[in-house]
């Protein structure tokens, strides 16, 4: 099936045209992070305006460099939550219109279901697996049995880990988003400069909790100003990182032991930083788990991860109705629920 995915949750308006929800035939992302970088975040309303000007573009420079018209489109994937609701709305209703428009099916998206299945893409992973989804906005972990089958073991009790990366690279005086910043500064930095708090690490449960951290940076910064660029500023930045790398690889570690687990997937945009990457590697040569992270062009918001799980409600039968509206806020778990979609749709 060839499959039109759209994606507007938050600052990237994004267009995709995947065959049979494995192979990307064109990937177009336009960013709005310089227009939010003055304001030190997304500013919700002005992400929804960029949203409006880019997504039809955006969605024509797809068709256009997959050498598709629309009447090739067999359906749509598009995100439906969580996320801004007005950045949200804007790639929802191009998804419903070319719907209507085209008479062909469309299917809303849980975001981190995108995610997730960003690594089918380039490999697919064979079911059940354990997931670690860290992003600007998540940080969770999943038992996944197959689509739409979810269980939520952990997750963050306050910050998501991108956000924590975002936040203190704020303090440290760096652009939004600073997460690939500290990244690359911490690759030259001491790891055991600073030692800050690994928060419940040893709580027992598989939360995790990041704003502790964040004051801790805090405070540090106002005790010590660092400048940046300087060797304090990359051992800060290295000391930050490996706290951050070790309570995810710990927790992660002990859903392995907890799950029996023998697959890893590890998605989102923190999937990118380097540290996570080479700590996530060690621990499952270790323990002889199959890990699985996506190229770093897929761990970011895009289109494309939409089509993996789109594709197989929409050749499932599991369709959404024109009624169907966006959500800021949707619970991985309840995916597994009966959906309200209308099932059943002859698409195959
Ligand atoms: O998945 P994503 O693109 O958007 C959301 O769904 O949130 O993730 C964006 C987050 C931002 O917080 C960004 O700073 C972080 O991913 N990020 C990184 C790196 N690259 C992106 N954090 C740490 N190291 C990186 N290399
Ligand atoms: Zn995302």
């Amino acid at each position: 099936m060839l499959l039109l995915a759209i994606e507007t949750s938050c600052d990237e308006t994004a267009a995709a045209v995947v065959q049979d929800g494995r192979k990307i035939i064109s990937s177009v992302i336009s960013s709005q992070i310089a227009i939010h970088a003055a304001y030190g975040g997304v500013v919700p309303e002005i992400a929804s305006r960029a949203h409006l000007q880019s997504v039809a573009p955006v969605i024509n420079q797809a068709l256009q460099e997959a050498g598709i018209g629309m009447d090739a489109l067999e359906g749509i994937a598009v995100t439906r939550g969580p996320g801004l609701s007005g950045a949200l709305l804007v790639g929802f209703s191009a998804a419903k219109a070319i719907s209507f428009a085209r008479k062909i099916p469309f299917v809303g998206v849980h975001h981190i279901e995108g995610h997730l299945f960003a690594p089918f893409l380039e490999q697919p992973v064979a079911f059940p697996f354990l997931a670690l989804v860290v992003s600007g906005g998540h940080t969770h972990l999943y038992h996944v049995e197959g689509f739409g089958r979810y269980t939520t073991l952990g997750r963050t009790i306050d910050d998501a880990a991108g956000e924590a990366y975002d936040k203190c690279a704020k303090i440290m005086g760096m652009p939004y988003p600073g997460g690939h910043i500290i990244d690359r500064m911490a690759q030259n930095g001491n790891p055991d400069a600073i030692r800050f708090p690994r928060p419940l690490l040893r709580d027992g449960s598989l939360n995790f909790s990041f704003s502790g951290l964040k004051t801790a940076v805090m405070q540090h910064v106002m005790k010590n100003p660092v400048s940046i660029p300087s060797q304090a500023g990359d051992d800060l930045c290295a000391s930050f990182q490996d706290a951050v790398c070790h309570v995810l690889a710990s927790k992660t570690e002990a859903a392995i032991m907890q799950t029996g687990a023998t697959r890893l997937v590890v998605a989102g945009g923190v999937a990118c930083n380097s540290g996570l990457r080479l700590r996530m590697s060690k621990l499952c040569m270790q323990l002889g788990v199959e890990l699985s992270i996506p190229n770093p062009d897929l761990c970011g918001d895009n289109a494309a991860m939409l089509a993996v799980p789109g594709d197989y409600y929409l050749s499932h039968g599991i369709v959404s109705p024109q009624s169907l509206d966006v959500t800021a806020t949707w619970d991985m778990d309840s995916l597994t629920a009966p959906r309200p979609e209308v099932r059943g749709f002859p698409i195959r």
